[in-house]
């Protein structure tokens, strides 16, 4: 297959190394890709984000599928484009990626499809959002509500610090104010093809900076996958109470949601909580996933994509576990220290069942640089946590980067 598979990320380098892994001979192109990525396929310079450049870039080039791999190219509505020329593409069209770009949008599909979720209120005054703020108590949640980054949620004991958070983002429209969902939080992944749903094996993702879930909320600092405390039987009430009434929810309003439903759970003393969906892969879930995945990627994007998920089997899993632990730079994730040398990465990839997904990493010269917040996404298999774990670390310990930051408890508890 010809796939042009657009986005810059360390997910994007993830989901190339899971087609690449196939051998079947598929010709990947990346728009814009990064350096770890060209050092694997060719990269192409365009926007992803904008829908005529790519729509051209893929009739010109034959290409059999386009994979969306971030957000703002599916807010953009560059699916919808592709779509209308006939191209396949895995990737929401952009109002169904509103269940990411809105929370009001996604809080309303729930209500609509009956999804469990937590109490929510949205107010653009400051004195509603308080009184909010102190109907559900401590500890408050504070949600900007369009797309920020990571940064638009604060989860905080301190009133005053969710006030201010809430005055901040009231300057660039709504926030949310909800009630703490308190539980072991899980990632789950459905290729959905607008009707039908296959789910991925499930992932756990470290959110805040510091060891021990300290520090501020960022991007993700590292995942491991599956979950072996999981209940049997979670994924099948995730599918039938979350993922089916979404997708029939967005189908009846003629959005069918088509790409990946990425559902960020809490397992609550009273059951599961959605506390938030994505429209896309997730990062850095998908280094610990795909790795781990034995069906074919291509088949599956592409059943999606072509409305045939119906006949198509569950994806399988290998039974290895796979940990990947984010390094990122200095300052991150408020001002990140950019442009400082990375060496180590050929010593870190000779540790057995290592592989390293790049995000923020440019060329100069002859030399590896870093260029954003979450610079690698260092990617180990194992037969079991405990392996997988110190796979990982001996490889971070290879890697030289001024300042660099990583948790050291990734997947420590299922490790024991
Ligand atoms: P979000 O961007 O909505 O996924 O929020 C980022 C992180 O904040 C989540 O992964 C949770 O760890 C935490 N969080 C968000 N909403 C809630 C909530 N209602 N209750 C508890 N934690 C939350
Ligand atoms: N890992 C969180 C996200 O991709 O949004």
């Amino acid at each position: 297959m010809r796939i042009l598979v657009l986005g810059s990320g360390a997910r994007e380098h993830a989901i190339i190394s899971a087609l690449r892994a196939e051998n079947a001979g598929h010709e990947i192109t990346a728009a814009p890709g990064n350096a770890g990525i060209a050092m694997d396929v060719p990269i192409i310079h365009l926007d992803p984000t904008n829908g005529n450049v790519v729509t051209g870039f893929a009739l010109d080039n034959d290409i059999d599928l386009v994979v969306i791999g971030p957000e703002a190219p599916l807010v953009a509505g560059v699916a919808d484009r592709l779509r209308q020329r006939g191209v396949a593409v895995f990737g929401p069209g952009k109002a169904a990626a509103q269940l990411e770009g809105s929370k009001t949008f996604a809080k309303r599909i729930m209500d609509d499809a009956g999804v469990p979720t937590g109490r929510a209120i949205r107010s653009g005054n400051l004195a509603e959002a308080t009184a909010a703020l102190d109907d559900y108590g401590s500890p408050y949640v504070v949600k900007a509500d369009g797309l920020a980054a990571g940064k638009g949620v604060l989860v905080t004991d301190d009133r005053d610090a969710a006030i201010a958070h809430a005055t901040h983002w009231l300057q660039y429209g709504t926030v949310l104010v909800e009630e703490f969902l308190d539980g072991q939080e899980v990632s789950l992944f459905l290729l959905s093809d607008g009707h039908t749903v296959l789910p991925l094996s499930p992932a756990q993702d470290y959110k805040r900076l510091l060891d021990g879930d300290e520090g501020p909320n960022t991007g993700g600092m590292g995942a491991y996958s599956p979950l072996p405390w999981l209940d049997d039987g979670f994924v099948d009430e995730v599918i039938e109470t979350v993922a089916l009434p979404t997708i029939r929810q967005l189908a009846a309003e003629q959005t069918p949601f088509i790409g990946l439903l990425y559902c960020g759970l809490i397992i609550t003393g009273d059951g599961v909580r959605v506390i938030e969906f994505n429209a896309r892969f997730g990062d850095p879930e998908t280094q610990v996933v795909l790795p781990r995945l034995v069906t074919p990627l291509s088949g599956l994007l592409f059943a999606a994509a072509t409305g045939s998920l119906g006949s198509h089997p569950r994806p399988e899993f290998t039974s290895d576990v796979a940990v990947t632990v984010v390094l990122a730079s200095e300052g991150y994730p408020d001002t990140p220290e950019t442009g400082r040398p990375i060496t180590g990465l050929d010593a870190a990839l000779a540790v057995e069942g290592v592989s390293i997904a790049h995000a923020a990493t440019a060329v100069t010269g002859d030399e590896l640089v870093s260029i954003g917040g979450r610079v690698l996404s260092v990617v180990a298999t194992a037969p079991d946590f405990a392996e997988a774990r110190a796979r990982a670390y001996r490889a971070l310990g290879a890697i030289d980067l001024r300042g660099a930051q990583y948790r050291t408890d990734i997947a420590q508890r299922v490790a024991e």
